[in-house]
């Protein structure tokens, strides 16, 4: 296959504005469950690229809470965090400065006594440094924590102080199926407004996926054949090499359902089957996700379909099989990975397939979302193709590459030149990030925290959005749950899931798009 690469002119490139119009004011971020892997390899890699950037306002301070009584060892481990996981050179000039913003603050979340400490810390900092009382929490903590820490911070009246505006930040899950989203928004909502509350879902941090919007909204071209006239199915696929990771009983309790599809892809098919929002504001954008996901009728059970890895060779490497993975039951029926196949019931997507897959183990890192075109009504090539090397002509295919290797390629048919037939073989135009911009050694977290900062919510979840997404969901968790696989493990680790997810699309004449992350 024949790929083009498209280029960005440098000039445009240089002026792009830097951002330093969107400063937020001086405030304290408090990190809940600050000991966490998060804080360490996502959320302060990302705070100093925002200080690289001169994003961050000079009055800032970061206090990490947790049980654990660290001290001082808490700046110094996020210090090497910074430099082992941000790409930054550990002698980088704005780093010691950077680090001597970083607090700590030991308590157990659970004691109603330790927040009155906690505030009373919050308090001196703003004294010594002139906050005026801006704060963000950030929940990062075990999830069955989250309730306690904000009953508590509604109790000692941190939520809604006197002094300056105050937020939430809330990692996911958020929930684990309906009635607990319901609960905990509730909880929620009974100590902060939804104004305050930033539910976050690291892939909206993530440019690829932000750029769906920019490619469908800022480009006149594709908008007319986005719908059920000329678009024939999608795929979307997050792959993962990865197994566990030593969160056997988190993800015990997860699956891949509740762990990726409910939240990160359900996000990636709503921005791609959204309608124009009326402006890039929350409210706006917010709305439209909620009205796609409201149209998507109840899935039928055959329509979702579970795996579980066996062991098996992943990138070279012999990888146990789940069951063995520390920490989980020898006997599980999680899944680890889960597919589904949606419909839209709207004018736009009537009648066009969504498949959505997500899976541990898997062959090949790669998250992807392809649009597969409709043919031609008349293939008046055809037959000549098919006496020569190419013997079916490939409808077009347009392919958005989340991660990694982040672009887009669109396949399209070509006559081969020199012979004198006209033969049609596919070749790709491809967009390639890295190419055109430079490589960037930003998490996504970056855009989400300062977004959460300047108090702007479009990147976000709202409580509607999340309700909506676990009420489609948690009829096939509770069918799941009645009934244990009877064949688990059904897929061998390193290898596309299992059979089952293959005959799901071949009921509806599609096949899985298996060439992940190549550019054809
Ligand atoms: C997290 C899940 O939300 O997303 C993990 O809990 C998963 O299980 C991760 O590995 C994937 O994120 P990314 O950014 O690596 O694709």
């Amino acid at each position: 296959m024949t790929t083009v690469t498209m280029k960005v002119n440098p000039e445009d490139l240089s002026r792009v504005p830097t951002g330093h119009e969107r400063i937020p004011e001086p405030g304290i971020l408090v990190i809940f469950g600050a000991s966490g892997d998060l804080t360490k390899r996502k959320l302060l890699p990302a705070l100093f690229h925002l200080e690289q950037a001169g994003l961050l306002p000079d009055n800032f301070s970061i206090v990490g809470v947790a049980r654990r009584p660290l001290g001082g060892e808490f700046a110094a481990d996020m210090r090497e965090g910074i430099v082992e996981f941000g790409g930054v050179e550990a002698n980088d000039p704005k780093l010691d400065n950077f680090v001597g913003k970083i607090g700590y603050f030991a308590m157990n979340f659970d004691d109603p006594a330790s927040y009155a400490g906690l505030k009373a810390e919050l308090d001196r900092i703003d004294m010594e440094k002139g906050i005026a009382g801006n704060r963000l929490f950030y929940l990062a903590t075990a999830p069955e924590f989250f309730t306690g820490i904000i009953e508590n911070l509604g109790a000692w009246k941190m939520a809604q102080p006197d002094n300056g505006l105050a937020a939430v930040v809330i990692e996911k899950p958020f929930g684990h199926d309906l009635d607990s989203a319901r609960e905990l928004n509730r909880q929620v909502n009974s100590a902060f407004h939804e104004s305050q509350v930033y539910r976050i879902d690291h892939y909206l941090g993530k440019e690829t996926v932000q750029n769906v919007l920019v490619f469908r909204f800022a480009n006149g071209i594709f908008e007319p054949i986005w719908n059920r006239n000329y678009i024939d199915h999608v795929q979307i696929t997050a792959a993962e090499t990865l197994g566990v990771e030593g969160r056997g009983p988190f993800y015990e309790k997860a699956g891949a359902l509740r762990d990726v599809v409910q939240n990160h892809m359900m996000e990636l098919l709503s921005f791609v089957t959204m309608e124009p929002p009326t402006s890039f504001e929350a409210e706006s954008v917010r709305r439209e996700k909620l009205k796609v996901w409201q149209a998507i009728p109840s899935v039928p059970i055959l329509n979702a379909v579970r795996g579980q890895y066996g062991p098996g060779l992943v990138e070279g490497q012999h990888v146990v099989g789940y069951r063995d993975e520390q920490r989980v039951d020898p006997e599980s029926g999680t899944e680890t990975y889960a597919a589904v196949r949606l419909e839209i019931e709207n004018w736009r997507w009537a009648g066009v397939p969504f498949y959505l897959r997500a899976g541990k183990r898997m062959k090949k890192r790669a998250t992807e979302i392809s649009i597969q075109f409709k043919q031609p009504p008349l293939l008046i090539f055809d037959r000549l193709s098919a006496s020569h090397a190419c013997p079916v002509i490939e409808p077009n295919l347009l392919t958005i590459r989340i991660q990694p290797d982040e672009g887009i390629a669109l396949r399209f048919g070509a006559k081969v030149p020199t012979t004198p037939e006209m033969a049609v073989c596919p070749v790709t135009m491809d967009f390639d990030y890295a190419a055109a911009f430079g490589k960037s050694s930003a998490n996504g977290y970056e855009r989400l925290l300062l977004d959460a900062m300047l108090g702007d919510q479009t990147l976000f979840a709202h409580r509607d959005g999340v309700e909506t997404t676990w009420a489609l969901y948690t009829p096939i968790l509770e069918a799941w749950a009645a009934k244990k696989p009877a064949v688990f493990p059904n897929y061998f680790a390193g290898s596309w899931g299992p059979e089952c997810s293959d005959h799901l699309l071949e009921r509806g004449g599609h096949a899985w798009r298996n060439n992940l992350g190549s550019k054809a």
